[in-house]
């Protein structure tokens, strides 16, 4: 009987350890890191206004982390003689840009709040300070994630959905984070910045049928059928401001990514893209609000992993 509490208590107090440590919060820095999120913030800023192309791989750099085991910096773990990490991942791998970036925005942190703030909190709040740089709308952001002492190149090759996905298998990859269809769409709005490479939609021009002809045929000059495999194509027709116009080239059938257009080809999502390309606001704020819960796929917290001294290696 004794003992039968004693576990009943215990995992009484295990639940509640699991809940507490499961929680994020906005002040999380208040006390411990007070100037960590202007920090943060002029250093973004100063990068966007150098590149602005920047404010869109920070941006990616947050979801490719929190796709693969968390919002827990995994992505930022570089490969050395005998750890191989996510970077040289398919979906990564001469692709993801910005970890000079973060490497300069730690070390600031660093300076002013030694051993305090994590890689991963970075990330995400650079996300936030890349969208306002080009012009979106701020949100609040919340922090207490801690830094993984792994990355998994498996699982960055199995959870990143790829461009060739057609809807069914988009709906799919995010609902297995935990994503609604609403939070997917509201997501891949981030394609309203930032560029991408010729092999990444080459054969979107080269044969799809639901594609602007005269987008298509000015694509297709800086894209042939075979080599420049890295010239790059705007995403949408406003790639350094941070709009709506990414749902209105969907609309338009300028779609540049195969998974871009499957938002608007006839399916389930086509209403609410042509809400968000109607109302800059109900796109602005179902954005923020899935970014928020985006970030908290998965996170280390209170005691679990640790807080990365140098984000590109565990401590
Ligand atoms: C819905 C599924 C998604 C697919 C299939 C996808 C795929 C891609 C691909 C293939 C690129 C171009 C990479 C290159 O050519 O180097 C790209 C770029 C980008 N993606 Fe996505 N993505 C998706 C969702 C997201 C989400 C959820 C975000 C952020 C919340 C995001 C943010 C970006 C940004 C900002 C860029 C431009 C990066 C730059 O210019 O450096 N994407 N994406």
């Amino acid at each position: 009987m004794a003992s039968a509490s004693v576990s009943v208590l215990a995992i009484l107090l295990l639940g509640v350890a699991a809940v507490a440590s499961a929680q994020l919060s906005a002040t999380f820095y208040d006390m411990s890191c007070p100037r960590a999120l202007a920090t943060i913030r002029s250093t973004v800023a100063a990068a966007v206004s150098r590149d602005p192309r920047m404010g869109a791989s920070l941006l990616r750099l947050h979801f490719h982390d929190c796709f693969v085991q968390g919002c827990d910096a995994s992505v930022l773990l570089a490969d050395t003689a005998n750890f191989r990490g996510e970077q040289g991942s398919f979906p990564n791998r001469g692709s993801l840009r910005g970890f000079d970036v973060v490497d300069g925005i730690k070390a600031q942190v660093e300076a002013v709040c030694p051993r305090t703030v994590s890689c991963a909190d970075i990330l995400a709040v650079a996300a936030r300070d890349s969208v306002v740089a080009l012009g979106g709308s701020p949100y609040t952001v919340l922090l207490g994630r801690r830094d993984s002492t792994t990355a998994s190149l498996t699982l960055a090759n199995s959870d990143l959905p790829a461009p060739s996905s057609d809807l069914a298998t988009l709906i799919g990859s995010f609902s297995r984070k935990g994503l609604s269809t609403t939070d997917m769409v509201a997501l891949s709005g981030a394609h309203t910045i930032g560029q991408v490479q010729c092999a990444n939609f080459r054969s979107r021009i080269y044969g799809e049928p639901n594609l602007n002809s005269s987008y298509a045929a000015s694509l297709r000059a800086n894209c042939s059928q075979s080599g420049g495999d890295g010239n790059l194509a705007p995403l949408d027709a406003t790639p350094n401001a941070f709009d709506n116009a990414y749902f209105g080239d969907l609309l338009a059938q300028r779609g540049l990514l195969h998974s871009d257009q499957q938002l608007f080809n006839g399916g389930s999502t086509d209403a609410l893209v042509r809400a968000y390309a109607s109302s800059a606001a109900q796109f602005g704020s179902d954005f923020a609000a899935a970014m928020v819960r985006m970030g908290s796929i998965g996170v280390l917290t209170g005691n679990q992993g640790e807080i990365r001294l140098s984000c590109s290696k565990v401590n």
